[in-house]
């Protein structure tokens, strides 16, 4: 039976036999037991499909990411201990010294600086350019180490929204698959296996989970990139793993299950970043309600983003919902039913104003944070985005005076007052 996506968020990935707990378990538990060494070695050789020690996989996470994985419209799924950690991971899954990758340069600053430091001093170049850039400066990009191409469908902060389906077709031209960070717009708002990207990343701590309790994220493969039709440019995923027994990954579990299994068998053995079980089950409690919170946050942030663009005392909004924005467009073709509840503005005075207008709100917290129940905000050339100079700023579309607010759960009128106030209006 086909569901919608409401009900999948509720159900999905969970259906409990007779007289077993309603709620998703929480297996607490580092390790498992077996009989026999015979059925232990059976799982280390991945003949047998079983757990032995979480550091790998666990089944509550496996449960929850199953239900992201029917939520996306995916074939297999992971959870990880963080958003970055899935980045990290699906990137470093395909890609290692000596490979190149291209990414959109407006993303995550954090991804930004994963990308641009941290996997460059581990032999991975990165060429970033703009979401919006034309095909040919994106054709011209591609080497023949090229593993992938990288882009968020709507940036963090920047909110530019990203063309999936272009730069899909671009990157399969040229025999890479597409990742795309679909944290800012979840499952509810856009699917992009849908428009061709073949992975999908998050970071759970956002709207997934809701709530600010718990940091996590998640990788989905939609199944279809066909690995071996250019083995040669992925050779750990078609050729026999010397580290895990000569498993080929390929072969034994299919495009399918390929790049979900190398993942959890060589980097989250290696690497270990998996999310705790206790932390899995409360983004589940998080995903239950995700498609009634997606819509009110989504509610929440046009009242705002419309408010702010009525207002004398506010220089720019930017919010691709809004007829005047430019990705409204785009925003249309991926996220017809809202974007997102995250606005971002300028105060007029520039930089000391948008300080003084922080410090004045009552409801609206400042927080390093977006995407929870309780509204906040952020001034990114302060805080997230501290490490890049003014001129990665601008790349990054993050000017100097960029106030990022979130729009929580609480009622539009109550937010549109604390701004007003804060604003002395
Ligand atoms: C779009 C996006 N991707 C990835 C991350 C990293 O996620 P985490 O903080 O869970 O590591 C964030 C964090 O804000 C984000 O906004």
């Amino acid at each position: 039976m086909s569901l919608k996506i409401e009900t999948k968020c509720v159900q999905g990935g969970y259906t409990p036999g007779n007289g077993e707990p309603r709620q998703v378990p929480i297996i607490q538990s580092t390790t498992f037991k077996y009989s026999t060494s015979e059925e232990m070695g059976k799982l280390f050789d991945l003949e047998a499909s079983g757990y032995f020690y979480s550091r790998l996989q666990n089944p509550t996470c496996d449960t929850v990411a199953a239900k992201i994985c029917e939520l996306e419209g995916g074939t297999a799924a992971m959870l990880t201990s963080s958003g970055q950690a899935a980045s990290f991971f699906a990137v470093f899954n395909i890609a290692s010294a000596g490979d190149h990758i291209i990414s959109s340069s407006s993303i995550y600053g954090g991804t930004y600086n994963l990308f641009a430091v941290t996997m460059k001093r581990m032999g991975i170049e990165f060429t970033f350019l703009s979401p919006d850039c034309t095909d040919e400066d994106l054709q011209a990009a591609f080497r023949p180490n090229t593993k992938a191409v990288f882009g968020e469908t709507i940036a963090n902060p920047a909110l530019t929204v990203f063309d999936i389906e272009r730069w899909a077709n671009m990157a399969h031209k040229n025999g890479v698959p597409l990742i795309i960070d679909n944290t800012f717009a979840t499952p509810v708002g856009c699917r992009p296996f849908e428009w061709g990207a073949d992975i999908i990343t998050h970071s759970t701590t956002k709207y997934m989970d809701g709530h600010g309790s718990a940091v996590g994220g998640c990788i989905v493969d939609s199944g279809k990139f066909d690995w071996m039709k250019y083995a040669d440019k992925f050779p750990g995923l078609c050729t026999p793993d010397e580290s895990y027994h000569g498993v080929n990954y390929v072969e034994r579990f299919g495009l399918e299950g390929a790049f979900i299994t190398k993942a959890t068998a060589q980097l989250m053995r290696d690497l270990g970043s998996i999310q705790s079980p206790q932390d899995a089950y409360y983004l589940n409690l998080g995903l239950e309600s995700l498609h009634v919170r997606m819509q009110r946050h989504c509610e929440n942030g046009m009242a705002v983003a419309e408010f702010l663009e009525s207002c004398e005392a506010i220089s720019w909004v930017n919010y691709p919902s809004l007829p005047s924005s430019p990705y409204y467009a785009l925003a249309q073709k991926y996220l017809p039913h809202g974007s997102c509840g995250v606005v971002s503005f300028g105060v007029k005075g520039g930089r000391k104003a948008a300080e003084e207008f922080m410090k004045k709100l009552k409801i609206i917290a400042i927080e390093t944070h977006v995407a929870d129940a309780r509204s906040c905000c952020l001034h990114p050339a302060n805080a997230t985005h501290r490490q890049m100079n003014d001129e990665e700023l601008v790349a990054a579309g993050v000017s100097a005076d960029l106030i990022r607010l979130s729009c929580g759960l609480e009622s539009s009128d109550d937010l549109i007052a604390d701004i007003k106030q804060a604003l002395g209006l």
